[in-house]
């Protein structure tokens, strides 16, 4: 695989437009059967769009990485937090679950074991 959209360097003839360059990237790792993004993005106090995740998004990943933990899941289910997914929620926080590519919203701790079910999200 490789991506060529590489913006690192200065063009010669006009230093101030940067060239793209051909960039090899590697796969590191297979995608994993389950990825969970989690927002944990806060907001200033005041903000029209609320608060943000925030605390509930911290506490929902805290939670899921306890639980991965537990099973020594570590290589299958992965754990990722993330700021604003864009569907900022009422209550809870917001989960994008991949490779079904689903975005979840108002998500609790007490979901937990719903988003880790194989089946379930
Ligand atoms: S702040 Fe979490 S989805 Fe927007």
């Amino acid at each position: 695989m490789s991506i060529h959209a590489r913006v690192d360097d200065p063009c010669a003839t006009c230093p101030s437009v940067l060239a793209i360059v051909p960039s090899p990237v590697r796969e590191a790792l297979p995608a994993p059967p389950l990825h969970l993004f989690v927002c944990a993005n806060r907001r200033e106090e005041g903000s029209p769009l609320g608060p943000g995740c925030g605390d509930n998004g911290e506490a929902l990943y805290m939670e899921l990485k306890r639980r991965v933990a537990r099973r020594g899941a570590h290589t299958t289910i992965w754990v990722t937090k993330t700021h604003c997914l864009g569907v900022c929620p009422k209550v809870g926080a917001t989960v994008a679950v991949y490779p079904a590519g689903r975005v979840l919203a108002d998500v609790e701790v007490a979901d937990v074991d719903a988003l880790l079910a194989p089946d379930a999200v």
